[in-house]
């Protein structure tokens, strides 16, 4: 799965018309073969290229742009032959040595940029044969975007943001369902890759909220999703529950995801817990935290704090996330002094109304008790 998504690679095949550049004194032409691949920035891909096996093989990759072409790889002679290089391949491209005897011209190219995308022309030539081969190759990128909840002052925002993508993605943002349009996007890095973020003014609403940005190219999509439960008033020393889950349309079996329990109080957010679906394990920051069922489907998330203090009071914050998705859950819980604290402080009183009558009960015993006393 991860390495599915790391090496993205798609072949769109299609025979395109006889469209002839390199003229030749061989035997066949064969009809230009045309392919789309898709790689992603900083990554490595192979532009493939077959042709009919036979001796005395010559290829020659070039890139094409609408001025020019530049030398990218050549073979002939029995080596690969770069003298002629365009410096921007240099240490970058390979031919499979070893596999061109079986009628494989495929470039191997490391570490692709944005420049990359273009039009490559593979030209092979052997005694008996001829063939030009096209390769479309574009670049995509696609960093896990992010969802932030953000409160300024009175006013509460949503932020989705994705640090680097390319092409520019569709951000939709959908509140209860229903889709609605947002104006407040920041974008910057003119020529790709792009940072983008796109800010959506929640303040007193407790809708629930989605975007999703979406990589055309990459055919890849990530949605963030925010919902508020109602608020919740407890009492110091009691206990409170608190729901999370992983919905059915987001949880897939076979994907990894972190789950984090935090809470939020005047803008500083302290971690509870968190949980990783890949070693099933959990790290606790809070002694008084616990799941509330046990993690065996590892779809329910709800928590218990034991023992409430008053300082325990605020915004509580779970985000289960994936590659794919943030699912951001919130709940608000006011703590208030409980009855046992009024007699708390009722205790204290007898203590010092005891402690008084202790201090008499002595003077008294001493006025009867100490006759040598001047009184
Ligand atoms: C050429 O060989 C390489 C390495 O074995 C392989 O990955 C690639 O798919 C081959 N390409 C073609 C067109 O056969
Ligand atoms: C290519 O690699 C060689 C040897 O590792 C190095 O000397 C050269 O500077 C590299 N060229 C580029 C353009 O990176
Ligand atoms: C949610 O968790 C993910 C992964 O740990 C993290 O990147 C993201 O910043 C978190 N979002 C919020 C709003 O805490
Ligand atoms: C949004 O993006 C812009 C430019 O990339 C950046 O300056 C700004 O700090 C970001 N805002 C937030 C709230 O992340
Ligand atoms: C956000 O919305 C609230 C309520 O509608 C409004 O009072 C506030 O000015 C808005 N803030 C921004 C930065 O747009
Ligand atoms: C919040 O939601 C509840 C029920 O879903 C609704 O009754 C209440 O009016 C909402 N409050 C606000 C401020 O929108
Ligand atoms: C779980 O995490 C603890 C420390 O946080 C570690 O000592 C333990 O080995 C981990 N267990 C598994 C199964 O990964
Ligand atoms: C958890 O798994 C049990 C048995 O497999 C099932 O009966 C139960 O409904 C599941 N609970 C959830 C929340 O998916």
């Amino acid at each position: 799965m991860k390495a599915q998504m790391s090496f993205f690679l798609i072949l769109i095949s299609s025979l395109s018309g006889s469209q002839g550049i390199f003229r030749s004194d061989f035997f066949t032409y064969v009809p230009m073969n045309e392919q789309i691949i898709i790689g992603r920035l900083d990554e490595d891909i192979i532009l493939p290229s077959s042709f009919e096996r036979g001796s005395e093989v010559v290829i020659h990759w070039k890139y094409q742009d609408s001025y020019n072409s530049y030398n990218v790889h050549s073979y002939y002679k029995g080596s690969g032959h770069l003298e002629s290089q365009d410096t921007r391949y240099a240490n970058r491209t390979s031919l499979f040595y070893n596999e061109i005897q079986n009628g494989n011209a495929s470039l191997f190219f490391r570490r692709l940029s944005l420049l990359d995308e273009g039009i490559y022309t593979c030209y092979v030539g052997t005694a008996i044969q001829a063939i030009t081969n096209k390769v479309v190759l574009k670049v995509g990128v696609f960093l896990t975007p992010m969802m932030k909840y953000e409160k300024r002052n009175t006013n509460s925002f949503l932020i989705c943001s994705v640090l680097s993508v390319y092409p520019r993605p569709i951000i939709t943002w959908k509140m209860d369902n229903t889709l609605i349009s947002e104006n407040n996007m920041e974008e910057t890095g003119s020529l790709g890759p792009f940072s983008i973020n796109s800010t959506l003014n929640i303040t007193g609403s407790n809708s629930s909220y989605e975007c999703t940005i979406e990589n055309s190219l990459l055919k890849q999509t990530w949605t963030g999703r925010w919902t508020m439960k109602d608020g919740l008033h407890k009492m110091q020393t009691e206990h409170v529950s608190l729901s999370c889950e992983l919905v059915n349309d987001y949880f897939s079996p076979n994907q990894d995801f972190k789950v984090t329990w935090s809470r939020m109080e005047s803008g500083i957010s302290s971690i509870l817990a968190y949980y990783l679906s890949s070693s099933q394990n959990t790290t606790f920051y809070e002694s008084r935290f616990s799941w509330n069922k046990e993690l065996k489907n590892q779809s329910d998330f709800s928590m218990n704090l034991m023992d409430l203090r008053l300082s325990d009071s605020g915004e509580y914050l779970c985000n289960i996330s994936s590659d794919e998705y943030t699912l951001l859950t919130i709940h608000t819980v006011h703590i208030e002094p409980s009855q046992e604290t009024a007699s708390d402080n009722k205790g204290l009183w007898i203590l010092v109304a005891s402690l008084i009558l202790v201090a008499g009960l002595i003077l008294v015993l001493c006025l009867i008790l100490c006759p040598s006393h001047p009184l």
